[in-house]
């Protein structure tokens, strides 16, 4: 039986996509490895976000140039944001790779992989006919037939094209017998259940709108039966996730309608959502989530900055007084609810004083933790073009650790 191994980076986006690929390579007859050497198919879902992601991916990558040559038949495929956002250019850089396969294109993952492995099975039986020195030589030597499957980029393409080369692939999972475990410690994670795909943001740092494509809402029928499926199979938790969930709309319905719905249904115990857009924040919501007991009461909602100017910047549409006044809502109306929250560092033209913005911001908040990064410049977004990244990377690590001596102060309490 064929064995595949893979590996993930990144966000919970991530994660879920990763595990919907396993379960169509399951379902598809293929058994998963841990252990990448005895895989014939090996998969790195990738996220771009920032660049150190990359790097380690392809650093990965050249550390299977042995895997590849006692398996010339082997399928080596990069999916994620990585394949959707360089293409082509993957192949460059690390030549073993078959395939990549943006995130909008899982749904034809499956028949990729096996189109690519006949293509070479076929090959390979041709040249075993023949005697086995050229056997080996042509196996080294073997050029495989490289695919890219990617969405449309949303530059210079219409809307509503890009919008449909983002396939919606939501298929019906199937739930592992041992949960992944959470960061954290040795809890089961809650199933993830996707509410939204992409992004319309366009924070001025971030990729994501670009390899994930304009944002679209699951009609929510589909999210209340996917979740019904997942409790029949006895999943008792469940987090909802969309790159600004607390902006899910379909139609007339919004997370707070949504969560009523969720909530009904017998043998959910509890509910979260992530990730939140501090504008999106509605006291609608507030209140569903006091008066629903199921629903945790946790708000992970991205400040990136306490200061005015490095938020403009940012393109966040938002003040730190905004921000601030969000907090006190979720504080007054939720007895006892807490926040986390992600922060960047070292973000083009941000000084000493801009920096001091966001330590007052984060002891006002006092969040549970906060996710602390270097900016890391993305080409091909706004703030890559507009602003130098002019901030030194001494200046950033230091910055970055006295964020963290401050935020860890906070969580210890
Ligand atoms: N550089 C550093 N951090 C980034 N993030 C997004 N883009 C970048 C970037 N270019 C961070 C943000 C976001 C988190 C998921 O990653 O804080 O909330
Ligand atoms: Fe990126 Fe901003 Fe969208 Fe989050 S809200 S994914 S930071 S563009």
């Amino acid at each position: 039986m064929l064995q595949f191994y893979i590996e993930t980076v990144g966000c919970q986006m991530n994660v879920l996509d990763s595990e919907l690929a396993c379960s169509a390579l399951l379902r598809s007859g293929m058994q998963q490895t841990d252990v990448s050497a005895d895989a014939d198919v090996i998969l790195f879902n990738t996220c771009s976000v920032r660049q150190h992601a990359e790097d380690k991916v392809y650093s990965a990558i050249g550390r299977l140039k042995n895997w590849k040559e006692a398996k010339p038949y082997s399928v080596l495929g990069v999916l994620g944001c990585m394949a959707q956002k360089d293409q082509k250019l993957i192949f460059q850089r690390a030549p073993l790779v078959d395939f990549v396969l943006g995130p909008g294109q899982l749904d034809v993952l499956v028949e990729t992989i096996e189109q690519l492995l006949n293509e070479k099975c076929f090959h390979l039986t041709i040249e075993d006919t023949e005697n086995t020195q050229r056997t080996q030589r042509k196996k080294h030597n073997l050029v495989s037939p490289k695919k890219v499957i990617v969405s449309l980029p949303r530059a210079g393409n219409n809307h509503t094209d890009v919008l449909e080369s983002f396939h919606l692939y939501n298929p019906d999972r199937l739930i592992p017998t041992t949960p992944p475990l959470s960061q954290e410690g040795n809890v089961p994670s809650p199933t993830l259940v996707r509410t939204m795909f992409g992004c319309n943001q366009f924070c001025s740092y971030c990729i994501v709108p670009f390899v994930r494509g304009p944002e679209q809402s699951r009609p929510p029928q589909d999210i209340v039966s996917e979740v019904q499926h997942l409790a029949n199979q006895g999943v008792k938790k469940i987090t909802l996730i969309g790159q600004t969930v607390n902006s899910y709309r379909h139609e007339n319905v919004q997370l707070a309608d949504l969560l009523y719905q969720l909530s009904d249904i017998a043998g959910v115990e509890q509910i979260d959502f992530v990730t939140n857009y501090p504008l999106s924040m509605t006291d609608d919501l507030l209140q569903v989530v006091r008066d629903l007991p199921k629903v945790l009461k946790h708000f992970h909602v991205p400040a990136q900055s306490g200061s005015d100017a490095v938020l403009k910047r940012m393109n966040r549409h938002y003040t730190a007084t905004q921000y601030r006044e969000m907090t006190d809502r979720i504080y007054g109306t939720i007895p006892g609810a807490t926040m986390t929250s992600d922060f960047i560092v070292g973000f083009c033209g941000e000084t000493d004083e801009d920096f001091e913005q966001t330590v007052e911001l984060v002891k006002y908040c006092r969040f549970r933790n906060s996710f602390i990064f270097k900016y890391s410049e993305r080409p091909g977004t706004k703030a890559a073009e507009l602003y130098a990244d002019d901030v030194p990377e001494g200046v950033k690590k230091y910055r970055n650790n006295r964020l963290l001596e401050v935020q860890i102060a906070i969580s210890r309490g």
